[in-house]
């Protein structure tokens, strides 16, 4: 049987593991439903630590084009990539084209994939927080209204397409950082033993990190954040994005002296470490995604609230960029340990083998492939 192309963009750090847990689901090549995946690489993260990293870890072979777009503002890094994109896409004519998430990368892969009249499935849809002033805000919106299929990973999210009116193209299949946490699960317990057996004890730290433009962009933010880091009465190990590093010494931030700076964590290493802290304090959406798979509280520092199960859940307390409200929004969920311990608003950890449903869709003679339409 002849396989059928699938392209799929990706650019930063969380749209590596995305990609993986959907690479496991599509089999090894020839033995599996029949997709041949081609990878391109935005070059939107470039460190060893951000990127490459990730595919040594989860095995995945270097992509097949990388653009290399590399930091800058918005509209310089996003019009590289759509330059990068509709020259990769053009040359490969996928069948369809798959984004991940909300990044610049997401963006420009999107609309690249419309530009060139390819189906696109967008992974991760319906996250809002209605605030278009926030970048990642603005790429969803329009990623997910000029999508085919909307693949959705909570009920809430499903709830926003529908809100507005795209209901008719969004399927609720679960969260693919969820499957990928399952299968991996035992390997960062594992790593998190060893860990004890050096000397760590369980519960006896926090994690913590910041790496949003809005914090890290911020002296009086990030002040204030590290500041409420230092009320907590334990330890915080605060794995740093090269941006944040970089910020707090060129605004010369003081660090309270129960911080301890990291290099990056991988995904295993930062996995082992939420496992055996006592609480998470971040502002990424995917950390707080991943402290709700380990049930562990999550202080969110920053104004939106994105994620709405694993808040009304009380898993997470969002208490703005002010560091003040650290402290006691730790304390209120450590002490009344959350009603709602089991439930998995994020799937079963089959949202890979059903997003593979989807996209099979787009195949000739599937329900979806008649949106394949000519490009200019
Ligand atoms: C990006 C995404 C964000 C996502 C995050 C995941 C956008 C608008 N933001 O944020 O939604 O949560 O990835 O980690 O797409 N830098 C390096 N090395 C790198 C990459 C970046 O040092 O490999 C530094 C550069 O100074 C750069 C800054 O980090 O200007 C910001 O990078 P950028 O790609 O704009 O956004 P992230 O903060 O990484």
């Amino acid at each position: 049987m002849r396989e059928m192309d699938v392209a799929f963009v990706v650019g930063t750090r969380p749209h590596f593991v995305k990609f993986a847990a959907l690479r496991a689901a599509m089999g090894p090549p020839g033995a599996g439903p029949g997709l041949r995946p081609r990878l391109i690489h935005t070059g939107q993260h470039y460190d060893e630590s951000l990127s490459q990293r990730f595919f040594t870890e989860f095995g995945l072979g270097p992509p097949e084009v990388n653009i290399s777009a590399g930091s800058g503002s918005h509209g310089v890094q996003t019009a590289r990539m759509l330059v990068g994109l509709e020259e990769a896409l053009g040359a490969m004519r996928p069948r369809c084209v798959v984004v991940f998430g909300d990044t610049n990368s997401t963006m420009a892969g999107a609309l690249s994939a419309k530009k060139l009249g390819l189906p696109l499935l967008h992974v991760e849809a319906g996250l809002r927080n209605f605030d278009l002033r926030n970048a990642e805000e603005l790429n969803r919106v329009i990623v997910d209204h000029i999508s085919d299929a909307l693949l959705c990973s909570t009920p809430s999210t499903l709830a926003h397409c529908r809100s507005e009116g795209l209901g008719g193209k969004a399927t609720l299949v679960g969260d693919v950082t969820f499957d990928f946490f399952l299968a991996h699960r035992e390997r960062m317990v594992r790593l998190a033993e060893r860990s004890r057996a050096a000397g760590r004890a369980p519960g006896s730290y926090y994690v913590a990190t910041v790496h949003r433009a809005e914090a890290a962009g911020s002296r009086a933010r990030l002040e204030s954040i590290f500041a409420g880091l230092g009320r907590l009465a334990l330890p915080v190990l605060c794995p740093l994005h090269p941006r944040t590093r970089a910020a707090l010494a060129d605004l010369g931030v003081e660090l309270p002296p129960n911080v301890r700076t990291l290099e990056p964590a991988g995904y295993f290493e930062l996995g082992a470490l939420i496992g055996d802290s006592r609480g998470v304090v971040t502002d990424s959406s995917g950390l707080q995604r991943e402290a709700y798979f380990w049930r562990k509280p999550c202080v969110v520092v920053r104004e939106h609230r994105e994620w709405l199960e694993t808040i009304e859940s009380g898993w997470a307390a969002v208490v703005g960029w002010a560091g003040e409200g650290i402290l006691p929004a730790m304390e209120a969920m450590v002490s009344s340990r959350p009603a709602e311990a089991g439930a998995d608003f994020f799937g079963q950890g089959d949202a890979g083998a059903k997003i593979v449903r989807e996209i099979l869709k787009f195949a000739p003679g599937g329900a979806g492939a008649g949106l394949r339409t000519p490009g200019p």
